[in-house]
This record gives structure tokens, C-alpha cells and sequence, in this order.
């Protein structure tokens, strides 16, 4: 297991969230049409507060799926300071209030990509799911490590989440299940013209589509100040 878990050595005694919460957490989620172009740019070392906003949102259920247990607050963030920038990728999806709505991160086995394998870790917030950001990030994921030489990709599941097994299986991995516990294997092929062109396209208008709502928050928040000194 690379960095996408925290690790706990404790694999019997980990901190279940009832199963109340799990079921709470089905009824959040509304189906709608996938989002044809979905804006996922690379993040880097300015990103990392907004990460952690983010994952620490996550209730103790979406903990339990994304870490394998329900990681504390302080867990929470030790992995967050623990991201490294330079030897990871870490991909994530904005929205109008530049809030960090969904984010993945692709974790080598070594400083070396060619031919090293890869871990891949993903969370989506509740109001937000079910439009296809989870299956887009794992795509992405997929693209960037085969653009690297990176030759496998694994994602280490819990054999109640369905929906990662599912992105997971239509992303074409060979699920292997292990009690409750799944892993997600995943052969990559090697790069071609069209992965390496459209990963560039991509990141190109996902940072192009963050500056917009940069400068488009920042108007408003401008605007709304001076509303505020015009009402006195
Ligand atoms: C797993 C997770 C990332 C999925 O994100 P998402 O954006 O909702 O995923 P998608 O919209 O791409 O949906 C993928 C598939 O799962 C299905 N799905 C989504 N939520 C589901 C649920 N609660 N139960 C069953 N299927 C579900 C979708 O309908 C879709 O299937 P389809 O392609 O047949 O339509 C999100 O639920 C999450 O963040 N969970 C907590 C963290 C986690 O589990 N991480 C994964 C382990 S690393």
C-alpha cells in the first residue's frame, strides 16, 4: 500500500462508522446526467489547505471508504501534510466558489515512473456525487499514469463500495475480492500521441477554467463589499 492510505497496522480493530450513516449516505445521492467536460487540473503545494478543507468535509462513513477506517481529524491531516507534491499527483475538480469539490490522488511506487506502479485514492463530496467527477478522476488518473511509463495501477477498495467498484470495473480493472476488503488491479497500456496531446488539452483548459472562476469569484466578492458600503 502506497500513500493514498493512511496507514494504520491495525487492520481488525479499525474504527467503524455505523451502518446508519452508510445508509444515510446512499440516500444523498441524486442521479443526473454526467457533466460532458468536467475541469480537472493537477494540484501542487498552494492547494494543500483547500485539500485538507476537503477531506477533512468528508463524514467518518467517507473516511472509512477513502482510508480503509475512519480516520480522526488529526489523521486527516498528518495525510495532508504528508502529500508530496513532486513525486505524487494529486488531481481536483473546483467549483464556481472555488471550493475543492473532488479530488484523486495517484500514488508511485518509486521516484522512478517508468515501469513503477501506482495507488490510486479518490473522494467526491456528497452533494456532488453521481454526476460521473469520481469516474472522470479515475480516467485522468489512468491517462497521467500511462503518459509517465507508469505500467499498473491498484486501488484498494472495501467490498461494500459499490460505487468505486464500479468505476473501478468500467475503468477495466480486474477486481479481486478478499472478504471485506477488495484490490483493484488495473494493467496499464503504454502512452500513445492521443493520451499525451489530450492530457495537455485537458490541464490547459482546467487551468484556464480556474483562472475564470478566480477572477469571476474575486469580482464578486469586490462587488459584494461595495454593495455592503453603498446600503450604509
Ligand atoms: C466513490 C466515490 C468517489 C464515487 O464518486 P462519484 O462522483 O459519485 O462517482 P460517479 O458519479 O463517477 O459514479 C460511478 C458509478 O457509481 C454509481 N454510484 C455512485 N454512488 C453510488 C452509491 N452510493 N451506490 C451505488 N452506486 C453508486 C454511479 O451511479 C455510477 O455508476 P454508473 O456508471 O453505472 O452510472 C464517492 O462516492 C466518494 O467520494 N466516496 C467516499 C470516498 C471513497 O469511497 N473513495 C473510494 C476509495 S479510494
Amino acid at each position: 500500500m502506497f500513500e493514498t492510505t493512511i496507514p494504520t497496522g491495525d487492520t481488525e480493530n479499525r474504527d467503524r462508522p455505523p451502518i446508519a450513516l452508510a445508509q444515510a449516505e446512499e440516500k444523498v445521492v441524486v442521479p443526473r446526467p454526467p457533466d460532458l467536460m468536467v475541469p480537472i487540473r493537477s494540484l501542487g503545494e498552494n492547494h494543500r489547505d483547500r485539500i485538507a478543507e476537503h477531506l477533512l468535509s468528508l463524514n467518518p462513513q467517507d473516511r472509512y471508504f477513502r482510508f480503509g477506517f475512519a480516520a480522526k481529524d488529526p489523521q486527516v491531516q498528518a495525510y495532508v501534510n504528508g502529500l508530496n507534491f513532486e513525486r505524487d499527483e494529486v488531481f481536483g475538480i473546483y467549483n464556481r466558489r472555488l471550493k475543492l469539490i473532488a479530488m484523486a490522488h495517484l500514488a508511485y511506487s518509486s521516484d522512478k515512473r517508468i515501469s513503477a506502479s501506482s495507488e490510486f485514492g479518490v473522494s467526491v463530496l456528497a452533494h456532488v456525487r453521481g454526476r460521473g467527477y469520481g469516474a472522470r478522476l479515475f480516467e485522468r488518473a489512468v491517462m497521467h499514469a500511462r503518459n509517465e511509463g507508469v505500467t499498473s495501477m491498484y486501488v484498494h477498495v472495501l467490498s461494500e463500495n459499490t460505487a468505486m467498484l464500479k468505476i473501478a470495473r468500467r475503468g477495466g480493472a480486474s477486481v479481486v475480492r478478499d472478504g471485506a476488503e477488495s484490490e483493484a488491479y488495473l494493467s496499464l497500456m503504454p502512452a500513445t500521441f492521443q493520451t499525451q496531446v489530450t492530457e495537455i488539452m485537458e490541464e490547459h483548459l482546467a487551468q484556464a477554467n480556474y483562472r475564470f472562476k478566480a477572477q469571476s469569484k474575486q469580482f464578486w466578492d469586490t462587488f459584494g463589499r461595495l454593495q455592503k458600503v453603498w446600503r450604509l
